[in-house]
């Protein structure tokens, strides 16, 4: 338990008083974009702000832009007073949870077509292909967010591996100097990614939902002796196998392009990503086949 008191911050003028404030003390500045329901993996970035000397700033928003499904939008847990116990407890400076009207006074409609990111290809292949406008939705509140607070670095899990990508894109093309950091996945014991939606799943879903970690964490030992296209066969025949689960895409891509690859030595990174439903619930989750 941290003796700081952390600032609940609800509006822009609030953000801007306290970031004065830090930089006068001399303070670096870290953000942590969230949408709450905050799990020790939302913590670890945290932690890994705060051993770095940040003063961490967490913003805790439910950003309606990045949903394609109202239904997705409409049961997305939210859990505010628990994050913030959560927040305080692990030293964060700050909380920025703000109204949907102040982030988007003109309404939702309207942010949405209010500028369109130059994402390129890294935006254009999996989540991006069955998710139209989502990675839109995700550069237009993480640059609202980076020019509110400037920080000095943003802090992003690596479950969301593609969307690291997009965001190190979108800051690249729009001008904003920030060290975008990217932190391991959080897993629970049985090797599930932790995620706010992992709070949906049912105690049946819950047990099998491992699975989804087993058969990739499996797949890389299969991987070395046999092709790209059987280990993504591998994968997704045992998933599809088990109950509740169905793959929705699995690809072996390319690190950094994000492009599939065909062969292992095409690339000396490569990444296996996954989007599979539990039920219906849509769990992401990746595993790294070579590294640099
Ligand atoms: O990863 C998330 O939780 C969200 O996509 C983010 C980065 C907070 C933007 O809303």
């Amino acid at each position: 338990m941290s003796d700081v008191k952390m600032d609940i911050l609800r509006t822009s003028d609030e953000v801007a008083k306290c970031v004065e404030a830090l930089r006068k003390a001399g303070r670096t500045v870290a953000l942590v974009p969230t949408m709450g329901a905050l799990h020790a993996g939302h913590l670890s970035l945290v932690e890994a702000a705060r051993k770095r000397g940040d003063a961490v700033i967490v913003s805790l928003f439910v950003n309606p832009v990045q949903f394609n499904d109202p239904t997705d939008l409409a049961r997305y847990p939210r859990t505010e007073d628990a994050d913030f116990k959560l927040l305080e407890e692990a030293g964060a400076h700050a909380v920025f949870a703000p109204s949907v009207e102040e982030i988007y006074p003109d309404g939702i409609d309207s942010a949405r077509m209010s500028h369109t990111f130059d994402l390129g290809q890294v935006a254009e292949v999996m989540e991006g292909r069955l998710r139209p406008g989502h990675f839109q939705g995700v550069a237009l509140i993480v640059s609202k967010l980076f020019r509110m607070v400037c920080p000095d670095r943003g802090y992003f899990g690596e479950k969301d591996f593609q969307q690291i990508a997009v965001i190190r894109r979108m800051a690249q093309t729009e001008g904003i100097d920030v060290e975008i950091v990217s932190c391991p996945i959080c897993r629970a014991e049985d090797g599930l990614a932790l995620s706010s939606r992992n709070s949906l799943l049912t105690p049946d879903q819950r047990n099998v939902a491992p699975e989804i970690h087993r058969a990739l964490a499996d797949s890389v030992e299969y991987s070395f002796d046999h092709s790209v296209g059987s280990t993504h066969d591998f994968v997704v025949e045992r998933l599809d196998s088990r109950p509740f689960l169905r793959v929705e895409y699995f690809e072996i891509v390319d690190g950094r392009s994000l492009l599939p690859v065909r062969d292992w030595s095409e690339s000396d990174f490569i990444v296996g990503c996954v989007t599979v439903y539990c039920g219906e619930v849509r769990l992401i989750d990746n595993i790294i086949y070579r590294k640099p």
